[in-house]
């Protein structure tokens, strides 16, 4: 990579190139569309929430081959669609040529002020290009409506056709050449290898490093930061790997959680379940599992599940590696035992504990119980209150280990190690669930916020617990 590379910096835009050239590195992509006249792409929260600002972005999928993904512009910077092609509302269909999506919007009757339909227009463009047959209605979690009401919208989403050989968006999935190739400009570096960026890290002045940036977005949209230098990390193949490997399946930290709920499906269960409740389909197209690590919020959803799944990582920087188990991650409220210039490359979860059924370890009186529970104020697209992620293994009705996770409860996500123990060695059953309920209860102090109060989020706590072996019993006894 060469050093202030404006050249390479272009992206499309509705079909045409633009160019970066001197703009501030910190600008999200949202506010470069609308300073470009294209004020169909609305900013409704500017954190992710409402979905007004989505616009489809054509990127390389994990073989390469360009892929509409719907995102929101408020979260992502504008050096972030460097090589790919955006589109927006004015883009894919004019007043007297709607496109397919427009049309079906305005003939269910899906808009009434109009603010929030241009962002519903793109989940739905994005979400009629994907490689299945049913329209997915997850894919409209990340679009809130103020006005109309939901059944014209999902009318118009189940009316949509599936696009025939020439529409021209389709074509492109075959045509286009989108890259995530590096580039520098300004303060925004897309190294193309590891150690390029752990030199970039290490050499450039205060230098941070971005992934998807759904949580880097809001430091810039609500706390008005600027970053000197920003890291991106998604052209990174070192980080972008998932592989299973002795014993271990290994993701590499810049993988989207999209990908990992597609490529994953069925492999980690515990995995599958915490998808529909994490965030939207917008943000899941660009978060990853290192920022969700990264951030380190004691309400992070994925450091939760993964304490339960045993979960290890692998900590790069340029005087080498090294694994650390996650559980010895977290310090402290958002302090980790990340170095400065580290990074996490890999989260590596045992394969004896994904959950699915492993023939090495199918003896036939040996079970298995997990389960995730969030509780939060709305079902889908909230931050967790509480949450909880169990692992436990029995032999003959006796457990041999329980593995129990919480967020939301202390500084840090954390296991309950002392119920655990209470757990271990007993026979499952009432009696052992009543001692360790009691247990649990004493174990943490959570705090009162704007979520909910300590005596709340205290009473969840051992009821999670409950829910539990109700739900792996059957027996309300
Ligand atoms: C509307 C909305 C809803 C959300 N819902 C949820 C939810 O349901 N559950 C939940 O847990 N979170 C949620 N989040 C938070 C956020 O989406 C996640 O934390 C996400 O996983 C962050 O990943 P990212 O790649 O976008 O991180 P970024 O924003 O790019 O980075 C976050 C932090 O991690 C650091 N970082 C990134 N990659 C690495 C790496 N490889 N090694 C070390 N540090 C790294 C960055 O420097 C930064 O400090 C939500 C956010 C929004 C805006
Ligand atoms: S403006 Fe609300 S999600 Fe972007
Ligand atoms: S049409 Fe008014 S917010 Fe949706």
């Amino acid at each position: 990579m060469t050093g202030q590379d404006q050249t390479a910096a272009n992206f499309s835009l509705n079909g045409i190139s633009v160019s970066l050239g001197a703009l501030d590195h910190n600008t999200t992509l949202l506010n470069f569309i609308r300073a470009s006249g294209l004020t169909g792409t609305k900013e409704g929260c500017s954190e992710g929430d409402c979905g007004a600002c989505t616009v489809a972005v054509l990127t390389p999928d994990a073989s390469g081959k360009p892929k509409y993904q719907a995102v929101n512009a408020c979260l992502m910077l504008a050096g972030m669609a460097v090589g790919l092609e955006v589109w927006t509302s004015e883009g894919i269909g004019q007043p007297e040529a709607l496109h397919a999506v427009q049309a079906a919007m305005s003939s269910a009757g899906g808009s009434q002020c109009g603010y929030c339909t241009p962002g519903f227009v793109m989940s739905m463009f994005s979400e009629t290009y994907a490689d299945h047959l049913e329209f997915d209605e997850a894919a409209l979690v990340g679009n809130l409506c103020r006005c109309t009401g939901y059944r014209p919208i999902r009318e118009a989403a189940h009316a949509l056709p599936k696009p025939k050989a020439n529409d021209p968006f389709f074509e492109r999935l075959n045509t286009s050449s989108v890259s995530k190739s590096a580039f520098s400009v300004n303060g925004f570096h897309r190294p193309d290898h590891l150690p390029e960026a752990l030199r970039l890290l290490e050499t450039l002045p205060n230098a941070r490093m971005i992934a998807g940036g759904t949580d880097m977005a809001l430091e810039i949209t609500t706390a008005f930061k600027r970053f000197e230098n920003l890291i991106s990390l998604e052209g990174i193949p070192e980080l972008l790997e998932i592989r299973e490997v002795e014993g271990f399946l290994e993701i590499g930290a810049g993988v989207s959680l999209s990908r990992l709920e597609t490529e994953l499906r069925g492999r980690v269960p515990l995995l599958d379940e915490l998808w529909t409740w994490f965030a939207s389909r917008q943000i899941r197209n660009r978060a990853t599992l290192g920022g969700n690590l990264g951030t380190a919020s004691p309400i992070g959803d994925a450091p939760v599940v993964l304490l339960a799944l045993e979960a290890q990582l692998v900590l790069s920087s340029i005087q080498g590696e090294r694994t650390v188990p996650l559980s010895d991650y977290f310090l402290g409220y958002r302090k980790t035992l990340l170095r400065t210039f580290e990074l996490i490359k890999t989260i590596r979860i045992p394969i004896e504990n994904l959950g699915t059924i492993n023939p090495a370890h199918e003896l036939a009186s040996k079970q298995y119980l997990q389960a995730m529970y969030k509780i939060a104020k709305r079902g889908h697209d909230d931050i967790s209150t509480v949450m909880a992620a169990f692992h436990l293994e029995m032999e003959n009705n006796l457990v041999t280990k329980a593995r129990l996770a919480f967020g939301g409860v202390a500084a840090i996500p954390i296991r309950a190690l002392e119920t655990e123990k209470t757990l271990i060695g007993q026979v499952w059953n009432r009696v052992a669930i009543d001692k360790a309920k009691k247990v649990l209860a004493l174990e943490f102090k959570p705090i009162s916020d704007a979520r909910a109060s300590a005596s709340y989020r205290a009473r969840i706590i051992p009821n999670l617990l409950e829910k539990f072996w109700l739900e792996n019993t059957g027996v309300n006894a």
